[in-house]
């Protein structure tokens, strides 16, 4: 099913059997493993101040809430959001005019990776649940953009032509999907950890389109690898807030049905008015 479908699943249903859906946001059940595992969930990955986070009522219990309005409130932390910062696309986007692979079908494009349309088995990896709030220069959160993200299977191949492992690659994984951002700017995916592959540190790739057209194009990383971060071909440019509007700091916890699942929280600040930098790079090979 293609970004065109926005519509949410019932909370209950089983997370093997529907597609797409925005997997953290229907329920608060989703939810409260990030909650428990991370004390200042809600708060704690993005730079944005409280009045632009997304819609914490509905995330978080009361009492945490109001503490954590307390805590950012006395800290002054009214800034205007740090802008997702440009980082490239690489060789690898699945759409780019050097795949010669098949194209991904409309059913092989939700925001669920783990699941091929059609497909008995899961992919292999470790699950790994993704959501977050796309938001404008203002912190205000924007409806009806597409997160496209991108990665490698768990054993590190592209789902790409250029990519001499991709004759290996997992058959059961879907490679790329889009999540439609909801009316609350809220995007979401299920997917499985990237794999890791020689010259790169561990990250998923994304793009966000409005109107069919590229305001940015990035990626994500990894705290766990932040001592990477200085060697790393791709990343090694950035720093202060522009870094860690990018790094990602999962937990382990649970998906709806009780599985154990990594979970990662992170907003992505655009400027509606940009052209991303991405889709107009010359393919290099290998990255970075
Ligand atoms: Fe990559």
């Amino acid at each position: 099913m293609n970004a065109s479908t926005r519509s949410l699943v019932p909370a209950a249903a089983p997370v093997s059997g529907l597609k797409p859906r925005h997997f953290l946001l229907r329920s608060r059940a989703q939810l409260t493993p990030v909650a428990a595992l991370r004390p200042r969930a809600g708060l704690g990955e993005s730079s944005h101040p409280p009045a632009m986070r997304p819609p914490i009522p509905s995330l978080l219990p009361a009492g945490i809430r109001l503490a954590a309005a307390g805590l950012l409130a006395g800290a002054g932390l009214a800034a205007a959001p740090t802008r997702t910062p440009e980082l490239t696309e690489g060789p690898f986007y699945t759409f780019n005019p050097n795949n010669t692979l098949p194209a991904l079908p409309p059913g092989d494009r939700d925001n669920d990776l783990t699941r091929r349309s059609g497909g008995a088995a899961p992919a292999k990896g470790e699950s790994f649940l993704l959501s977050g709030v796309v938001r404008d220069l203002d912190g205000r959160p924007v409806p009806g953009v597409t997160v496209e993200l991108w990665q490698t299977d768990d054993g590190g191949a592209y789902y790409h032509s250029g990519d001499s492992r991709a004759d290996r690659r997992d058959r059961d994984f879907q490679f790329y999907g889009e999540s439609v951002s909801d009316a609350q700017g809220r995007y979401s995916f299920r997917t499985v950890q990237p794999g890791l592959y020689t010259g790169r540190i561990r990250h998923f790739h994304f793009k966000v389109k409005q109107g069919g057209t590229a305001v940015l194009t990035s990626q994500f990383i990894f705290e766990a690898e932040r001592a990477q971060f200085a060697r790393d071909g791709v990343t090694s440019r950035l720093s202060g807030a522009a870094l860690e509007a990018l790094v990602l700091s999962p937990q382990r916890g649970t998906d709806s049905a009780g599985q154990p699942a990594w979970l990662a929280r992170k907003d992505i600040v655009i400027d509606p008015a940009a052209r991303s930098r991405g889709s107009r790079e010359k393919s290099r090979g290998r990255e970075p």
